[in-house]
């Protein structure tokens, strides 16, 4: 019997240099370098271009692509009309969607498909997203947009762009401790989806956007903003550990813990619940990071043995409700960062490309005849 890899788990297509995952330890490198330590030491913008260039980049090399994406921040105005003119109330990724493949109308090097063209074409991009995603939120809530700056670093432009105030040092440094997390993780969903994209030679804009489109769906993206609907349920720390515990009798899910990947705590929840903890005790120990707190323990207490523990999604909610943005920004939040995972990614695999081709294993009729409509049943 022929076996079929269902969701094709298992399946190897490719090699890759990037990133490396061990789910049963819980361990997650980045060209070898643990996630801790990316976290701790290096910025968004110094990942994403030791993502694209597959190394660690000297001083020089990052001062350049940093003022490269300081110098691209700035989106055509006919993209920000389309923006200001998309219907109020569409999600925030559909709108992304939207935006990124209209953008793509409006860069002359658009159809040019070559390494070096993809690499620049993500330079600007990865500069760009931020400005689109901060002015679709923007403009659905009726505000005016507000143009990117030049001084800030990458998170703290976000963070501009969005309030239109300076956010602090350390606002700005924790979301781009989220960014740095969230900015690639192997093969994955909506990345094999812009591989497979790039896989027929088709330009950037529609690799990214056919990614976009595969993060949208609720069983990528979007486990974050449920984590926060189950926390303004549980409403006051006291009621925690019963709200959890009844939701296990009923063998109900829980969201933002499991993973298909990790087996073991997923380390980037680690580094995240650290920071939460951090703006937590600031704040004199906010509801939400209480109510986590106790969800965590009953949970790895209850059905660690199981390989469930809390995942990326469980504290970044916290964290980024903290920063001022809204749940319905989470997924969007989360393509501000894989983008450069995203990129690197397709310009890796174009390098050797090989067009994706799979096969299915016909299961319908053999011996069939056409049969005239007005003959059919
Ligand atoms: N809450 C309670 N129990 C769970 C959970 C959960 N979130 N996840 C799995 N389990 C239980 C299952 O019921 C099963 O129990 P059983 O053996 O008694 O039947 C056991 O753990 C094994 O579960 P599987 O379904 O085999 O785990 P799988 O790898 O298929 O699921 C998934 C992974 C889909 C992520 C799941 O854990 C889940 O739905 N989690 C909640 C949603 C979530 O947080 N998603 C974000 C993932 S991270 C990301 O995408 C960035």
């Amino acid at each position: 019997m022929t076996n079929i890899a269902k969701g094709l788990e298992g399946v190897l297509f490719t090699e890759s240099k990037l990133t490396f995952i061990n789910g049963s330890e819980g361990i997650l490198t980045h060209l070898g370098i643990p996630i801790q330590e990316w976290a701790e030491k290096s910025t968004f913008e110094e990942l994403s271009l030791a993502l694209l260039d597959g190394k660690l980049p000297t001083a020089a090399e990052l001062a350049h692509f940093d003022a490269e994406l300081r110098a691209n921040r700035a989106v055509p105005q006919q993209l920000i009309d389309v923006i200001q003119n998309m219907p109020r109330g569409v999600h925030p990724m559909q709108a992304l969607r939207t935006a990124v493949s209209y953008l793509g109308l409006l860069d002359p090097q658009a159809e040019e498909v070559t390494p070096e063209a993809r690499r620049a074409i993500a330079t600007r991009m990865i500069a760009q997203f931020s400005t689109i995603i901060a002015a679709i939120n923007r403009a659905q809530e009726g505000q005016e947009i507000v143009a990117p700056r030049a001084d800030l670093t990458h998170a703290g432009n976000y963070l501009y762009m969005l309030s239109g105030k300076e956010p602090t040092a350390e606002q700005a440094r924790l979301f781009d401790i989220a960014l740095v997390l969230h900015a690639d993780h192997g093969m994955n969903a909506s990345t094999f989806t812009a591989i497979a994209t790039s896989s027929t030679l088709s330009d950037m804009y529609s690799c990214i956007t056919s990614a976009i489109g595969a993060l949208k769906g609720p069983l990528h993206g979007g486990a974050n903003e449920a984590v926060m609907d189950m926390l303004d349920e549980v409403g006051n720390p006291e009621q925690a550990e019963a709200y959890i515990t009844k939701k296990l009798d009923n063998k109900e899910k829980i969201m933002g813990v499991g993973h298909r990947v990790y087996k073991y705590f997923d380390p980037r929840s680690r580094v995240l619940r650290d920071y939460a903890e951090v703006v937590a005790n600031k704040q004199g120990k906010s509801n939400y990071y209480q109510i986590l707190e106790t969800i965590e323990k009953v949970v790895v207490d209850r059905i660690g043995s199981k390989g469930i523990y809390p995942n990326v999604d469980f504290y970044s909610g916290t964290v980024y409700s903290d920063l001022g943005i809204r749940k319905e920004y989470f997924t969007p939040i989360f393509a501000l960062a894989r983008i450069s995972g995203w990129c690197a990614s397709v310009i890796e695999y174009s390098r050797d490309n090989r067009l994706l081709r799979p096969d299915a294993v016909y299961s319908g009729a053999t011996d069939a005849h056409y049969v005239d409509i007005q003959d059919r049943q």
